[in-house]
């Protein structure tokens, strides 16, 4: 070619959790609006300028604030500003496919108010985004910065045009991007079967070697995600963990493979996939029966009108031989495999530890309620295989353009479920001082507002105190996409989404906030490994999670809370601000806890013990960071290890969920075995997953009840040196309360200040989350619900007790009438026309007249 070579031959090094894999590619990453400059996993960025034949109608502009979740400066923290349509160019190697990849990251840029910026993006003659809004997007995703992936079909041409047009219909608008890259990639696509069309001339084939698509979704299925830089063929793609797209209860089981099996890919391309892709899988599970019963399902929301490729990865690891499992596979109900064309792997890629990968073509339409991809897989029984069993290794889905080749869907909507967290937290995009009125607007409700009255209330406390309110202050996602509150065209773009989210610091910051690790700097020792006190760069105090090096169960928990905590954030949840993986060491930085565990603030301490209030408000609060982690995201979330010693406290008391290193997402560390193991701990152990080994959100609803007792009895869990039947405090406070001594056992120190009527229900709420049978405990919801609403007793009786009542209830009873009652109940979870047990009080409007004003809090 006669142009000049644009592409710089990168060496690509990439390391998040193990060392970095090198790859070498043609690739090209460019920093927009800058001068480049290498990001923080050393991949370099050029300057755009180059590329971009007419710079007059752009601006270069710097970001307002670097969101926490930003894990790299490069590029996020510039960007072109477009103010009419404007062109980059860049030679390009005829019938060769190219990955193009965009990143955008709405922050305020000098005068420009990202809100306005709606446009259009266009590749050759291909409409990749239309009147996109990247405000909008990361707001329903939950995200501070959004990253779009495209595979564009070869073409003649020897150049290639990228224009942004600002939409014209919009006063004020511009385009903008803060980062391109554009990776040759092999063609990995070619003809495949249109699931639910049956035609014997074969118009049920699609051919997609010569089609434009835009990555949806990139799984590795049963495994953990894996970094850009761990990718392979240079294509420096991320995958994501499958969880939070299985649907149903049933999430069946994560393999392994054994570590001494080589992957052999033998005639598919290397590129297809990374090796730990097929090294891990989710299968249906050991117990044939059951595994007749059901089907392992995942959901992706996607936009209607568009055709999508499924490619679904698989490799048998465990067995050598062929009709060992088989499994049907469905696709939006429609048998993509089945009967005596069951996927057999072992046939299909003729040995054992050969990856293959199948592809299916779906059209999905804009009927109500079908705007999704639906994976379903069971066991087939028509090939009689030796086990009833299925499982999937990976799992990407990509759409297909239009007959017009276009990609562009609309933007996102936000979810009911998103605007309701949102309100509880402080605005990412702006750092408007006052972002908690539009909330009080927005939340509508009285009886809302004071909920989040309450976290405003302490939010606004915090950010006096010093500069942490950086980190604390930041909002990142759930798992993007939810559309749980039922808003259903939220485009689900989750795993194009940032990888990892959270900041990376070297070794070298580690031991300058922490005195090089010094032994007086410990705050706690744990399975992990020592925890340390320190103060990072700006003065911002953190605590520091060193882990053993030798441990592997600490790797794989580091993982994990990586995988969770930096997608997580919740005022009740402890938040990560970010992790080291250098120079040998692996340490995780979280938000600094002042006051330390709930358990040390209600017995066995030399501090002074908590008041029944406080410990009711810490109580609260923990429900409901777990209410967050079980709702809000799409797929449940449990946290596995619930105890006094997990619900940490900030110097305003505010309670914070943490450890989340047993969370339920890690492949499992028996290879190739199916087992569940029970973790958890001793005292806190729902006994129906004990039996059963079978783990739902309602195991950590049992382990919250004995969190309550505790904080009632002032007494721990488990209690060796007591008489026999007092050492479990679960199974003592229900046969106090039954046998109605539980007046008993309640902690003296705090018994004389409990209201009859709060104690009521909140011994009533703590008992009915020890029932025997999941089924029988209430959700987080409705402990949350029943909390708040004992907390709203006991202060009642306390400001009766001082003062008499009058005047507040003629407004209180209005808010009632108004349907903020039922607001309310929205807001806990419980779903409207269940059981409303606010009848029972005697002194309802006294307590609205709390609801409404929040006076004294
Ligand atoms: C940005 O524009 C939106 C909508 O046009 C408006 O609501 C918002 O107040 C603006 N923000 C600023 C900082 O001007
Ligand atoms: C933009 O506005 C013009 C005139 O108001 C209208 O004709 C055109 O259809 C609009 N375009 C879009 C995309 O809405
Ligand atoms: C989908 O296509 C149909 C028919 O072309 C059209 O009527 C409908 O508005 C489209 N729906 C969306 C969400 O674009
Ligand atoms: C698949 O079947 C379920 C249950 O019958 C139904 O609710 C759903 O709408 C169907 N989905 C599609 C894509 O046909
Ligand atoms: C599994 O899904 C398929 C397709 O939606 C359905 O026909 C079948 O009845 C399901 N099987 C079970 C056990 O639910
Ligand atoms: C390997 O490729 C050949 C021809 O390209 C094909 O016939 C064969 O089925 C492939 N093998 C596997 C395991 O896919
Ligand atoms: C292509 O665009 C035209 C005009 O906007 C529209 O009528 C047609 O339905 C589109 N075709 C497809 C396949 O979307
Ligand atoms: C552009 O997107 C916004 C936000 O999703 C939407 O309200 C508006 O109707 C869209 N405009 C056009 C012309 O499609």
């Amino acid at each position: 070619m006669k142009n000049m070579s644009f592409f710089a031959i990168s060496v690509v090094g990439f390391s998040l959790i193990f060392n970095a894999v090198v790859v070498s590619s043609q690739s090209l990453s460019i920093d927009c609006g800058a001068k480049g400059g290498k990001d923080e996993d050393g991949r370099t960025w050029v300057e755009d300028t180059k590329y971009l034949p007419s710079s007059e109608n752009s601006v270069q502009v710097q970001a307002g604030f670097q969101d926490p979740s930003l894990l790299s400066t490069v590029p996020y923290m510039n960007a072109r500003i477009f103010k009419s349509p404007a062109t980059y160019k860049f030679s390009i190697k005829p019938k060769q496919r190219y990955l193009v990849r965009f990143h955008f990251y709405p922050s305020t840029y000098q005068n420009f108010n990202v809100s306005n910026s709606f446009f259009a993006v266009t590749a050759g003659e291909v409409k990749l985004l239309n009147n996109f809004s990247a405000a909008i997007t990361c707001q329903a995703l939950t995200q501070a910065y959004v990253i779009k992936e495209y595979s564009l079909a070869p073409s003649d041409s020897d150049a290639l045009h990228i224009t942004f047009t600002p939409s014209a219909n919009y006063s004020n608008t511009f385009a903008f991007v803060n980062g391109i890259e554009l990776i040759e990639m092999p063609n990995l696509f070619g003809m495949m079967k249109l699931v639910g069309y049956a035609d014997p001339m074969g118009a049920d084939l699609v051919d997609t070697s010569a089609e434009n698509l835009e990555m949806m979704f990139r799984l590795n299925v049963g495994g953990q995600s894996i970094p850009p830089g761990k990718d392979v063929g240079g294509l420096l793609r991320s995958w994501f963990y499958d969880e939070p797209y299985l649907y149903g209860a049933t999430l069946g089981v994560t393999l392994k493979a054994d570590q001494n099996l080589e992957i052999d890919y033998q005639n598919i391309s290397k590129s297809s996939a990374p090796e730990d892709v097929y090294r891990t899988a989710r299968s249906m599970g050991r117990d044939s029966d059951m595994n007749l019963k059901y089907n392992l399902t995942w959901e992706f929301h996607v936009d209607p009108n568009f055709t999508y490729i499924v490619r679904l990865h698989f490799c048998e690891f465990l067995y050598d031989k062929p009709n060992m499992r088989a499994s049907n596979i469905y696709i939006n109900n429609e048998t993509a495999q089945g009967g005596v064309e069951s996927a057999d792997v072992f046939i299909w890629a003729k040995g054992k530890g050969v990856p293959v990968y199948k592809d299916y073509a779906v059209m999905v339409s804009d009927v109500e309620g079908d705007e999704n991809v639906k994976l379903q897989l069971s066991p087939s029984t028509v090939l009689k295989p030796r086990y009833y069993d299925a499982f999937l290794n990976g799992l990407e889905i990509f759409k297909l353009n239009d007959g017009n080749r276009s990609l562009a869907g609309k933007n996102p909507e936000p979810s009911v479920m998103m605007l309701q967290t949102e309100n509880e937290k402080p605005k990412s995009f702006t750092k408007a001082e006052d972002d908690y009125v539009i909330v009080g607007a927005t939340g509508g409700a009285a009886v809302a507002f004071v909920v989040v009255a309450l976290l405003v209330f302490f939010y606004t406390k915090k950010r006096k105190v010093d500069g942490t309110e950086s980190h604390t202050a930041s909002w990142l996602p759930v798992y993007g996409n939810s559309n749980v509150g039922g808003s259903k065209s939220s485009s689900n773009h989750l795993a194009t989404l940032a990888q990892g989210l959270c900041r990376h610091f070297s070794i070298a910051e580690i031991k300058q906030a922490t005195k090089n690790f010094d032994e007086s700097n410990v705050i706690g020792v744990g399975g992990f490994g020592k925890v340390y006190k320190g103060v990072i760069s700006g003065g911002t105090h953190v605590a520091v999670k060193r882990s053993n090096p030798s441990s592997e169960q600490g790797i794989n928990e580091f993982q994990t809370e990586i995988e969770m905590l930096s997608k997580l954030r919740h005022k009740h949840l402890v938040s990560l601000i970010g992790f080291c993986e250098d120079g040998g060491e692996m340490c995780l930085v979280y938000d600094y806890m002042a006051r330390g565990t709930f358990r040390e603030h209600i017995y066995n301490n030399k501090k002074p013990n908590l008041s029944w209030k406080q410990r009711l408000e810490i109580c609260i609060g923990a429900a409901r960071g777990l209410h967050y982690l079980h709702t809000g995201a799409k797929y449940t979330i449990i946290h596995r290890d619930v105890k006094t010693t997990n619900i940490l406290l900030d110097e305003k008391w505010v309670a914070k969920v943490s450890d989340f290193g047993l969370s339920k997402t890690g492949p499992d560390l028996n290879q190739g075995h199916v087992s569940t193991v029970v973790k958890g701990s001793f005292g806190y152990l729902d006994p129906e997953y004990f039996r059963r080994q079978q783990l739902t959100e309602k195991s950590d609803v049992y382990s919250f009840g004995v969190v309550l007792f505790e904080a009632l009895c002032s007494r721990p869990a488990l209690n060796p040196s007591l008489p026999k039947e007092q050492v479990s405090l679960a199974d003592w406070a229900l046969s106090c309360y039954k046998k109605g001594t539980l007046d008993d056992i309640i902690d003296p120190d705090i018994k004389d200040k409990i209201d009859p009527e709060c104690l009521q229900k909140f011994s009533e709420t703590a008992v009915k989350c020890l029932s025997d049978q999941g089924i029988d405990r209430p959700s987080m919801g409705d402990v949350l619900w029943n909390l708040e609403y004992a907390l709203q007793l006991q202060e009642t009786a306390d400001s009766t007790k001082s003062r008499s009542s009058s005047g507040r209830e003629q407004g209180s009873v209005r808010s009632t009438e108004d349907g903020s009652v039922g607001h309310r109940r929205e807001a806990s979870g419980r779903s409207v026309g269940s059981e409303l047990e606010l009848n029972e009080s005697k002194d309802e409007s006294a307590i609205f007249s709390q609801l409404v004003n929040p006076t004294g809090r």
